[in-house]
């Protein structure tokens, strides 16, 4: 290319700069990028030339009987771009197991000594090498496209694989039916590693100047053969477009990043034909169902979604600007099937998404490392979980107080300020879990070192909150002050365990909350001891076992970097760059301090870890929150589709700040953000620094006591919260659902993100995001009734989808019952939900269409690890209307063989937690929408005592308050078996 268009493409480049936000200019556009100029560029030549084709090709697959790894098949790859071939790739298909097929695209023999980096499933996965390995057969056809080698597998043998080796075509069947294509359109591509006068100069002529080399080369690029000798020019333009200036150094705006390696991106388009609905790429502010990003409308976005984590200020609310984190899959959905594919890379990868009336049609476009994709083969959106969670891990059952009310702000300024917090919460009767420390806790920034200041007793502090049954977290962030007199400093220069600089030897410093600062390389093996050390109460001697901990800034932010990260050209430990581990950085520190929370005591008690930097596999190691969000109705709204797309992706234990992290809301909003909070999987209220304190107590009546009632729903909620964190540890299916998923035939709900369900519980929720909102229109898919939780209106069952409107004044919001689940909840008010361990249950039956309904529920201690060896109560309720009477069971689920595997049967007699739980009873039962009133209501032939309100029954087709059976105290214990006729 010559020197004067590349400056006409940068002109173009500018102007919409021009006329975005200030904060966006911080970050780069794909134009603004080397690699993603270079890759979406193909997918711009393939557009305009109808016989475009791929220049890859595959030769005859060659078997290789792996061990315990099983068998895989590896296929050399060409390329007509690069004849005389001075380099390798291979394509390798292996088996995961649970149906998963894993493409695997690597350079191999390069002559020069590079490798892609090749680690990133180590993070991310369970096991790094596949468990078992399915695809031992294969057939070879020859069609008119030539050789096609097809595998057929799964556990029915219904999915294939066929793979058409000349131009490369990957088709992927369900049932014989084509669901994905990878290389549809041809834009497969990996950059393999060359010379830098290869690249640009017809003669090896070291005083060129790139420019000069540029307007000499015209776009033929010149190769070394393998010998090295001659020279032969190759057209490579039509494919891989003008020689890029940017390629083996690129600057942006006072960052040079030097690139040793020079160009090695990759690209892979994969379509999903029929569908019109994918979802996934979290974290982006921006619906659930992914939009265009070929700018071709309205309503389409003109860049590809960003997968680079950063750290994002006032981020916008709309938008596929990158985050905090990333998780780089999407699931395609169709009334008929599911399916799923990640990319497992670790680098910076963007992707672009187009709607052609025949399906989506997606681009992946990676900075660096190999390719290794999974296919998830559903076919339904639970398959999908499973089958990620089986990859990359489940979420364990986080301790129940994590999952109670969190009250945060940035800053609780003293220890006197953090006891009166508590003593607020309790004078005003509102339940409180967890009081957090944000940095001003910490001297200078240093974290662990208490401002003692303001802090003079932090374990007395600590203890004082812990005896109220509570608990604190306090923040550690990544970057270290740079100064001798800091120990973990010195401690880590001394361990030589500090990022690197790109001269492979100097520390790396750069700018964050604390002044000048180093950050610790956690892909370094000798850190994670050394860390876990950091937190073991002798070393942090100012800490107790009431203090937990978060995890802030961890993509790493950088406030002097680039992009307000770390240089690319950042080395880490095995000598990799920084650009090849970027987006798993921030899970590497997070699951340090998991591990290290892990140790602290005997028994082990379950560590809990905010991040804000996450990746694949993060989910084994806590929760995470969608970060610097703002105090407005619009972000507000869109926390709902972010938290859907996150629970999707794996990420299940994932909240926003209540009450938006920037800004002053107004009590209404407030409200609002709180009964949005409540019905997050993960709830905690924050603030920035500059914001008027807001904590619930402040305000006047009504507004405090509807944040009260808010507050202490959730905790009435709590068990249903937990079995749903229980059901997410086995099964991997998310705790916030979102109709798609729930409802995967019926695809006029496939575009909703603004309601969901809770687990597996029947509950449905849709937060009020606008103000002065009187109503709320919900829809319901199913053929069955749904009560209003707080006023017990039934909506009746329908044959046909259906919208109702559900009335919201400020105090109440959409919680509806879906007709045929039992809802266990705990009444009684309590000030934190460690006190409610021995509290009695409440069931609540909302009878289903057909008069049936079952339900479960899942307790244990909620912070051991007692469940693993039979500590822990699993029941099933149901609800049995086929007969004359009807009759409701309480029977145990744990009976040793469920799908948890080493789970043994519940023994009551055993710890003194067995004892306690052993005592409990259901204090009430609620039946809402039985057809006729009882004559008797019995339990093993005695009466028990009821009341009856007649209502509108499930199925008489009007909507209208239900009927409730409501019968008290009919001393029945929650761990027993029985039955109550009806
Ligand atoms: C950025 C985080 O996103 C925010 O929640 C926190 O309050 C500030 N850092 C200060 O630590």
């Amino acid at each position: 290319m010559i020197l004067s268009t590349w400056l006409a493409a940068l002109t173009i480049v500018a102007a919409p700069l021009q006329v975005m936000a200030a904060k966006n200019h911080d970050f780069k556009l794909c134009q603004q990028q080397s690699f993603c100029r270079r890759l979406r560029g193909i997918a711009d030549r393939a557009s305009k030339d109808e016989g475009f084709t791929s220049p890859y090709s595959l030769l005859p697959p060659v078997p290789n009987k792996g061990g315990s790894a099983g068998a895989s098949w590896t296929f050399p790859m060409k390329t007509s771009l690069y004849k005389d071939v001075e380099f390798e790739l291979q394509l390798d298909i292996l088996e995961q197991g649970d149906g998963i097929a894993r493409i695997r695209v690597d350079e191999v023999n390069s002559n020069l000594s590079w490798k892609r980096y090749n680690e990133t499933s180590k993070w991310a996965l369970l096991e790094a090498e596949p468990a078992r390995a399915d695809l031992s057969s294969v057939t070879e056809k020859t069609s008119q496209g030539g050789k096609v080698n097809t595998f057929n597998y799964g556990a029915s043998g219904d999915l294939s694989l066929e793979i058409r080796h000349e131009p490369l075509l990957i088709t992927f069947k369900q049932g014989g039916e084509t669901v994905m294509i990878i290389n549809d359109r041809n834009l497969f591509h990996m950059e393999h590693f060359r010379r830098r006068e290869d690249f640009f100069f017809e003669e090896n002529n070291e005083n060129d100047t790139i420019e000069s080399a540029i307007d000499g080369a015209e776009g033929d690029q010149v190769v070394l053969s393998p010998t090295g000798k001659e020279k032969e020019k190759v057209d490579t333009k039509w494919f891989e477009g003008e020689p890029d200036k940017d390629a083996f150094e690129e600057r942006w705006k006072t960052w040079a990043d030097a690139k040793p390696k020079g160009p090695e991106g990759f690209s892979v388009d994969i379509t999903f034909p029929g569908t019109e609905h994918i979802y996934g790429l979290a974290e982006h502010a921006s619906p659930l169902s992914l939009r265009s990003t070929d700018g071709s409308a309205e309503g389409t976005f003109s860049e590809p979604y960003r997968l680079y984590n950063v750290d994002i200020f006032e981020y916008e609310a709309d938008s596929p600007m990158s985050l905090y984190g990333n998780i780089p899959m999407v699931h395609a959905q169709t009334s008929k099937h599911s399916v799923g594919v990640l990319n497992l890379v670790g680098s910076e990868t963007l992707v672009d998404v187009k709607h052609p009336k025949s399906g989506v049609q997606t681009q992946w476009m990676s900075e660096s490392g190999i390719m290794d994709l999974f296919i998830l083969p559903g076919p339904k959106p639970k398959d999908l979980f499973r089958q990620y969670a089986g990859l990359t891990g489940y979420t364990p059952i986080p301790p129940l107080w994590s999952i109670a009310y969190h009250q945060c702000r940035w800053n609780y300024l003293d220890q006197h300020d953090v006891l009166d917090v508590n003593r607020r919460f309790d004078e005003e009767d509102i339940p409180l879990d967890v009081t957090w420390l944000d940095i001003e806790y910490a001297a200078e920034h240093k974290y662990f070192d208490w401002d003692k200041k303001q802090f003079p007793d932090p374990v007395k502090m600590q203890n004082e909150v812990g005896a109220l049954g509570r608990k604190m977290v306090a923040i550690v962030d990544p970057h270290i002050k740079k100064s001798d007199n800091f120990r973990v400093y010195k401690d880590a220069t001394e361990k030589d365990i500090i990022t690197k600089r790109n001269d492979k030897t100097s520390n790396f410093e750069g700018w964050c909350w604390t002044g000048s600062s180093v950050w610790v390389d956690f892909f370094n093996p000798k850190s994670w001891d050394w860390w876990t050390e950091m937190f073991s109460f002798k070393v942090w001697e100012d800490s107790t076992k009431f203090l937990y901990i978060w995890n802030d800034m961890n993509e790493p932010s950088v406030f002097d970097g680039p992009e307000i990260s770390m240089p690319r050209d950042n080395v880490h430990y095995g000598g990799w760059e920084h650009r090849d581990v970027h987006n798993i950085n921030g899970a590497t520190f997070q699951k340090a301090t998991f591990d290290a929370l892990l140790e602290r005591e005997s028994p082990k008690k379950r560590p809990f870890v905010l991040s804000r930097s996450f990746f694949p596999g993060s989910q084994r190691y806590g929760a995470i929150w969608t970060g610097d969000n703002m105090g407005t109705w619009e972000h507000m709204a869109g926390q709902t589709a972010m938290l859907l797309s996150l629970n999707i992706c794996g990420m299940t234990f994932a909240g926003a700040d209540v009450g938006g992290f920037f800004g002053n809301p107004s009590v209404e909003m407030l409200i609002r953000w709180y009964q949005a909070g409540a019905f997050m999987p993960f709830f905690r209220a924050h603030a920035h620094i500059d914001t008027k304190r807001r904590e619930p107590y402040l305000f006047d009546e009504p507004y405090k006591g509807i944040m009260r009632d808010t507050i202490r729903l959730r905790y009435q909620m709590l068990p249903v919260w937990y079995t749903a964190f229980h059901e997410a540890s086995l099964s991997g299916a998310p705790t916030m659902r979102p109709q798609y998923a729930m409802f995967p035939e019926d695809s006029l709900g496939f575009a909703i993100d603004d309601q969901y369900y809770i687990g597996d519980s029947g509950l449905l929720v849709k937060p009020v995001t606008a103000a002065g909102v009187e109503d709320t229109v919900v829809y319901l898919s199913d053929n069955q009734p749904y009560y209003n939780y707080f006023s017990h209106r039934v909506y009746p069952a329908s044959k046909r989808s259906r919208h109702v409107k559900v009335p919201t004044p400020l105090e109440t919001f959409p919680v509806l019952l879906q007709g045929g689940y039992i809802l266990p909840i705990r009444a009684r008010a309590r000030k934190a939900s460690t006190l409610m361990w021995r509290d009695p249950f409440t069931l609540i039956v909302a009878v289903g269409a057909d008069g049936n309904a079952s339900g479960r529920l899942y307790v244990d201690d909620g912070d051991s690890y007692d469940y693993e060896s039979g500590q822990f109560v699993w029941r099933e309720f149901k609800l049995d209307g086929s007969g004359k009477t009807s009759t409701l069971s309480n029977h145990n689920l744990a009976t040793g063989d469920q799908a948890a595997g080493d789970l043994v049967k519940f023994s009551p007699s055993s710890g003194p937690w067995a004892e306690g739980i052993s005592t409990v009873q259901v204090e009430q039962i609620v039946v809402l929408g039985l057809k006729s009133k009882p004559t008797s209501v019995q339990a093993s032939g005695t009466d028990l005592e009821w009341s009856w309100v007649a209502g509108s029954s499930a199925s008489t087709g009007s909507e209208g308050d239900a009927s409730k059976l409501t019968i008290k105290n009919p001393k029945l214990k929650i761990v027993d078996d029985w039955s109550i006729t009806l």
